[in-house]
């Protein structure tokens, strides 16, 4: 966490539970901890259920009502958002952040058309008129690549294809200028082509308008070719963090190098192809000590007793295993792997 350029977004030891009738609660998110510098694009990758879309949902304070923030600091333009009221929260939501939600086809509402879905954004944002939110509009179809965009603002949802709605989803994400975007899973629903071409849309949006982006994905693949930085989770925590070059060159965390195993190559043998052994410890059933413990190849008695915190490692590169806690063993015995 040692990034060097001024932070538009900073979480702080987040913690989110799961509230359960009477006291306490099921923890989600723990300890969570994690800077967006203005401009960056970070990748926060993990397998399904590690607490991706609910950090992204704590963000813009949208959590499902069974899950209530238990602890931390949420800082954006340094402020935090958490002490934020529910009118301040949503101006914040859309001027400032927005987000490209996980399932696009069930985001765009079927009774409206494109345009009046975009509108309605600019206008309860920027409070101008219809006919300028209009042009606006257009514009920002246009940016997304939507062709014809005078006349395809007209058309219903069920009228566009996949690639095409997902366009618009980003059109309207875009249409009021925010200065972070947080893109959950934004591809996953789309095939291979059209993956590629929203991936190079954003690409492209991020360079030409010098917003921050939040992507999250479990495609390790998406992330080296669009993060600048990458946060790893695992049940709940943060248990790697660094630039995605030094990531990629050298992972850390075993549950990090798990993953990049199981990226297939194209001359690999789809049958031999690598995958993490075992699986996600479910809500509630995390294990004592270090959560990837059971499916650990590395795994030893120091790693079922504390949970192992996030520490600098390398410069600009943080890692929660007790193979890399200097305390726990000697330097020159670390990471022989
Ligand atoms: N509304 C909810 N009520 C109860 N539990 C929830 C709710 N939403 C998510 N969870 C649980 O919280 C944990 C984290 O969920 P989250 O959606 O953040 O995972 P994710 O990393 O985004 O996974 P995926 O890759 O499948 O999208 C999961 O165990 C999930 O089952
Ligand atoms: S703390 Fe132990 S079990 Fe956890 S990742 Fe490190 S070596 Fe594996
Ligand atoms: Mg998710």
């Amino acid at each position: 966490m040692t990034n060097k350029k001024k932070p538009l977004l900073s979480v702080r030891d987040l913690s989110v539970s799961l509230a359960i009738s009477r006291g306490g609660g099921i923890p989600i998110l723990e300890s969570v901890s994690f800077d967006v510098a203005e401009g960056d694009v970070l990748g926060i990758v993990g397998e399904s259920g590690c607490g991706k879309s609910l950090t992204a949902l704590s963000i813009l304070r949208l959590l499902p009502k069974s899950a209530v923030v238990t602890s931390g600091q949420i800082l954006f333009q340094g402020s935090d958002l958490l002490h934020k009221s529910e009118s301040e929260m949503r101006a914040t939501r859309g001027n400032d952040i927005a987000m490209i939600f996980q399932e696009p086809m069930t985001s765009l509402n079927p009774v409206l058309t494109v345009g009046e879905q975009i509108l309605e954004a600019i206008i309860y944002h920027e409070r101008t008129t219809r006919l300028a939110a209009r042009k606006r509009a257009i514009e920002t179809l246009d940016i997304v690549g939507i062709p014809s965009p005078d006349r395809r603002i007209d058309d219903y949802p069920h009228q566009m294809s996949g690639g095409m709605r997902q366009r618009v989803m980003i059109a309207m994400a875009l249409a009021t200028n925010p200065k972070l975007l947080i893109a959950d899973e934004p591809t996953t629903a789309l095939d291979v082509t059209v993956q590629a071409q929203i991936l190079e849309l954003l690409r492209k949006l991020r360079a030409d308008l010098g917003m921050s982006v939040i992507i999250i994905t479990h495609d390790l693949g998406v992330i080296s070719d669009f993060a600048d930085r990458v946060m790893v989770m695992y049940s709940g925590r943060v248990v790697e963090e660094s630039t995605t070059r030094d990531l990629f060159d050298r992972p850390l965390h075993p549950y990090t190098e798990g993953l990049m195993r199981s990226i297939p190559h194209i001359d690999e043998d789809v049958a031999r192809l690598h995958t993490i052994e075992g699986i996600v410890p479910s809500l509630g059933e995390w294990p004592q000590g270090c959560r990837f413990h059971p499916r650990c190849p590395y795994s030893t008695a120091a790693c079922k007793g504390a949970v192992p915190e996030l520490v600098g490692y390398a410069p600009d590169h943080s890692v929660a295993c007790v193979r890399y806690e200097p305390s726990k063993q000697p330097r020159s015995q670390l990471a022989s792997r």
